[in-house]
């Protein structure tokens, strides 16, 4: 379980890598089972294109967006005029009355592992009879990026302070361990891997890539020293684990888990 410090986000470098970002979010929402929503909530909606490709879909829904992070908001807030973006801990959260479909993009992995299927269950409470919730979170524990990452937190002179910190998020539970626990609140819970490729600049661009995200538990801490000292290591890894490709880019393996379940 993770205990680092919090510091904010920043929508600046996790926008950094947008477009491939978000492709899992239309391949998320292309497997919503529903015609028409009345009420959706994006929960951890980051800086709104989560929310703006729901908008695009239900148009004619009542959409909201929530997330713990001030700098995620504001710029979700600014991208997004027309719509509610309210500040809030996925944890406690309660939807508004009449939300039948609840989308999460990227966010239960934040979550302490025993909290993630505890919170699911309680939101799926929420919904009325055929409400949907759909998630999906990055399944990365065992990728190279992922254990560089704690092999070099391991390896040098932060290795002290993060080893206290314990900074690597909890591995993703097993489909079945999802379906198990879920299956008796629901019609039906469907769930997928997709393992995206993402071709991009150089090893370079992997450090960028997971700075907005996975990295930022093992170098927030750090003072600027040693987080330059930490991110050159890391990068000097990630180099030589990700060999160049025929045009000289680098390809990122990026294992997804998504699961959509219907209410009974
Ligand atoms: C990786 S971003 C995902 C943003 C967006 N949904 C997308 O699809 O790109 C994760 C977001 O989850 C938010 N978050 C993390 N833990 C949270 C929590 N406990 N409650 C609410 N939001 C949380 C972060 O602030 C961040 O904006």
């Amino acid at each position: 379980m993770s205990s680092s410090p919090k510091k904010d986000w920043s929508a600046t470098q996790y926008l950094k890598f947008g477009d491939q970002r978000t492709r899992a979010v239309r391949d998320l929402l292309s497997a919503v089972p529903l015609t028409s929503p009345t009420r959706i909530v994006d929960l951890g909606c980051g800086p709104g294109n989560s929310t703006e490709v729901l908008v695009a879909r239900y148009p004619n829904a009542a959409i909201s967006g929530m997330d713990s992070s001030s700098d995620m908001l504001s710029k979700a807030a600014a991208a997004l005029p027309g719509i509610d973006f309210v500040k809030g801990d996925l944890t406690t959260y309660e939807p508004p009355p009449g939300t039948d479909l609840l989308f999460s993009n990227a966010v239960f992995q934040w979550l302490p592992g025993p909290a993630r299927i505890p919170t699911l269950a309680r939101l799926i409470k929420t919904l009325p009879s055929g409400g949907v919730i759909a998630i999906q979170v990055p399944d990365n524990f065992h990728e190279r990026s992922h254990r560089l990452m704690r092999e070099t937190a391991a390896d040098g002179p932060w290795a002290g302070i993060l080893s206290k910190l314990n900074p690597e998020r909890d591995p993703i539970a097993a489909p079945v361990t999802f379906y198990n626990e879920l299956k008796p609140l629901c019609k039906s819970v469907d769930i997928w891997h997709t393992h995206y490729q993402h071709v991009l600049e150089g090893p370079e661009a992997i450090v960028e890539w997971v700075k907005g995200t996975g990295l930022r538990p093992f170098v927030d801490p750090l003072d600027e020293g040693m987080r330059e000292g930490f991110l050159e290591a890391y990068l000097e890894r990630i180099a030589e684990a990700y060999p160049r490709l025929h045009d000289g880019k680098v390809m990122l393996t990026y294992p997804r888990l998504f699961l959509v379940a219907v209410k009974a």
